[in-house]
């Protein structure tokens, strides 16, 4: 069997209902979820809107194969067409962030015929499927080598760790140079598209700074390279804007959606620039690619994230809960850095401000004890740091809520010291 819940997963806990940012166990035990289940319920989890629109579809039809229309289909698209940043009108659906990211990759290699190449950065993460796992940072012992395509891995500016002590300008520089270096004489057959996280999620939570984003649109430009925003994890509202690429002014050629925009179902999909060729029929369709149920819970979502004005929260909460993590970073050793935007918060623990060594066992501890205290945290384990805390809840949190998980982390951070646990 694969990936056997009934074997060998100890210690996890099995969820039995969810309700705004709380979620409860087959204990009875109550969590507050900063993990927002991998950061997807931006609008609290079980909306009754949500729900309510889901069973209303679920009532009329629940299938329909991508040959046809359905109403929700036409009304999310209109919806999502209004929200769009620049040019990007033309809209593509699937269930998987993953499958978002192959449908980009597939929308930029079909516009520039004759071109080999995709550049992505290093530390990147793209998902799990063959092809996106082979465009993130490179898997440890990675068993599916031999059937992966290849991209090209460039380097990307790191604020907090920056390449030989440079100041962030210098690198971003130096990165960006690199990059057209890259593209003159690091490929064979030409770069067809560059594909980055406006924000680095999975990969150490990265805030690129914005000289490089803008310098990367640049180099696209003057090499009619297609530029890919994988927006999977910074859409709807995390970041205080719908999309990042709002935040930054940025407008790419394609952009990938997911986790957020369905309320808890299963949607991602891509924003196209009117200016790309679509695809023909049959280059990209998927049997249940345009799941009627998943997108009418989707219109009720985008309605009520902004209605609710939930990009305002984020932005509101975020700055309380930045502000609070720089000031326990005074008491609390173990914070190495803080970071955001919006309500995309992380701390990083480091054993050492001048090393930044990870302090991956804290980490651990803070989950373990968090969750014993009734407050989820994000975990990060990729990129062999491991050491990030990720302190996400939904847009839709209460003040007292978002106080409360960070009372618990101020707690936990010194239970741990106190244990000399790093
Ligand atoms: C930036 C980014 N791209 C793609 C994915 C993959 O999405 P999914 O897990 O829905 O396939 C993720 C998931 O974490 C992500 O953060």
């Amino acid at each position: 069997m694969i990936h056997d819940p009934l074997e060998g997963d100890e210690g996890k806990i099995t969820l039995v209902r969810a309700r705004g940012s709380l979620v409860w166990d087959d204990q009875g035990r109550e969590y507050l979820d900063c993990t927002s289940q991998a950061w997807s319920n931006n609008l609290g989890a079980n909306d009754p809107r949500v729900v309510k629109a889901a069973i209303a579809q679920m009532q009329e039809i629940t299938h329909a194969r991508p040959n046809f229309n359905t109403l929700p289909l036409l009304e999310l698209t209109a919806k999502l067409r209004q929200i769009a940043p620049g040019d990007l009108n033309r809209i593509g659906y699937c269930l998987h962030g993953s499958l978002a990211v192959e449908m980009a990759i597939k929308l930029a290699f079909k516009n520039k015929p004759g071109r080999h190449n995709l550049i992505v950065l290093q530390d990147a993460y793209h998902g799990r499927s063959i092809t996106t796992m082979a465009a993130s940072w490179p898997h440890p012992d990675n068993p599916f080598l031999p059937i992966q395509p290849r991209f090209v891995r460039v380097p990307h500016p790191d604020p907090y760790r920056p390449r030989l002590g440079m100041d962030v300008e210098a690198e971003s520089k130096l990165c960006l140079y690199l990059l057209e270096e890259t593209i003159a004489k690091g490929v064979d057959g030409g770069v067809a598209a560059i594909m980055l996280e406006p924000i680095m999620g999975n990969g150490g939570h990265i805030e690129l700074p914005l000289s490089f984003l803008k310098g990367v649109r640049d180099i696209c430009d003057r090499h009619d390279i297609v530029l890919i925003w994988d927006e999977i994890q910074s859409c709807f509202g995390r970041t205080g804007k719908m999309f990042a690429a709002d935040l930054y002014g940025i407008v790419p050629d394609i952009m990938t959606f997911g986790k957020g925009v369905g309320g808890g179902f299963p949607l991602a999909g891509i924003f196209a620039s009117d200016r790309l060729q679509g695809f023909e029929s049959g280059e990209d369709a998927l049997t249940f690619g345009q799941f009627p149920v998943a997108m009418a819970a989707a219109v009720a979502t985008v309605d009520a994230i902004i209605s609710d004005g939930l990009c305002d929260k984020a932005r509101e909460h975020g700055a309380y809960a930045t502000q609070r993590l720089a000031e326990m970073s005074e008491r609390r050793k173990l914070i190495g850095h803080v970071r955001g935007p919006g309500l995309f918060v992380s701390v990083e623990l480091v054993k050492d401000r001048q090393t930044k060594e990870p302090a991956r066992k804290a980490a651990s501890e803070v989950y373990r004890r968090g969750a014993a205290k009734g407050v989820l945290f994000g975990e990060s384990r990729y990129a062999g740091l491991g050491n990030l805390i990720k302190v996400k809840p939904p847009l839709d949190c209460t003040h007292e809520q978002m106080s409360h998980a960070l009372d618990i982390l101020d707690e936990v951070l010194g239970s741990i010291e106190a244990d000399g646990i790093a």
